[in-house]
């Protein structure tokens, strides 16, 4: 018997007025992997990570997270079951500082509902220190410690890349999804990311990842994905997708 697969997606189809973005697609992501997704520009990978995360319903098809149907559930219950994702242009919040916006990722505070203001403050001031603790070793993880005061707005790019990708960890997630982690950062900032991706998985957490960066792809990936016009086109492990002709002429624009 296999494992259950961390993500799987079944026929999931989008169209945006006269374009099919993506049509009868699927993926599985083992357990534990870090699994590949390619595919040339405008093939449709972030319109499927964005069904899969259901930041847009699909017109048609299913997803399992952990064998339990998630396509109807909003991004925030997603998120709070363990999946969480990144966007290819990073999404920090300028006005808050570095600290402020690793909080926004934490899931569910017991402040949230008005019972549990009025009757638990302690316990509240208690949860919120912790969640500090956490978000600051969690942006020490990843070099950010000294700039928590700051306004996220100041960051660099890169930074801004890294603020996300820590904040991902706020939630405790079970997987974690990247679209073009390595796009516009320098070599060495790439290598670094590369280093925390796989930490992580060693801690336990799966990852999918979107990337055209074929060395981070092959380096980091057991498994890859390859989207063409918003359908499957292959899967296969690194070596099998390199040497597959028709993942090459979906890249070269072959007929
Ligand atoms: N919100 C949208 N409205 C209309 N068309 C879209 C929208 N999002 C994506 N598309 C179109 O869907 C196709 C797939 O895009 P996308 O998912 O961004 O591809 P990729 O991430 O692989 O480059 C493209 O033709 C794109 O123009
Ligand atoms: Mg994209």
């Amino acid at each position: 018997m296999t494992e259950t697969p961390i993500l799987k997606a079944e026929n999931l189809c989008k169209r945006f007025g006269g374009v099919q973005a993506v049509y009868e697609a699927g993926i599985e992501v083992a357990r534990g992997s870090i699994t590949g997704l390619i595919g040339p520009n405008g093939a449709g990978k972030t319109t499927f990570f964005n069904l899969l995360c259901h930041f847009i319903p699909p017109d048609r098809g299913r997803v399992y997270f952990d064998g339990y149907p998630i396509e109807k559930k909003p991004p925030h219950a997603i998120a709070r079951l363990g999946m969480v994702r990144t966007f290819q242009v990073p999404r920090v919040l300028s006005r808050l500082t570095v600290l402020e916006n690793m909080l926004l990722g934490a899931p569910h505070q017991t402040g949230e509902k008005f019972w549990n203001v009025w009757l638990q403050g302690r316990r509240i001031a208690r949860e919120e220190r912790q969640l500090k603790e956490q978000a600051r070793e969690f942006l020490a993880s990843v070099g950010l410690e000294g700039m928590k005061d700051q306004y996220a707005g100041s960051l660099s790019g890169g930074q801004r890349k890294l603020l996300e990708l820590a904040r991902t960890l706020m939630t405790q997630p079970k997987l974690i999804l990247l679209d073009e982690p390595a796009a516009g950062v320098n070599p060495a900032l790439m290598e670094n990311i590369c280093n925390y991706i796989q930490t992580w998985n060693k801690d336990g957490i799966s990852f999918l990842i979107i990337e055209h960066n074929m060395d981070v792809i092959m380096s980091l990936c057991s498994h890859i994905w390859v989207l063409a016009e918003g359908r499957n086109l292959a899967d296969g492990t690194p070596h099998e997708i390199m040497h597959n002709d028709r993942v090459l002429e979906a890249y070269l624009g072959r007929d």
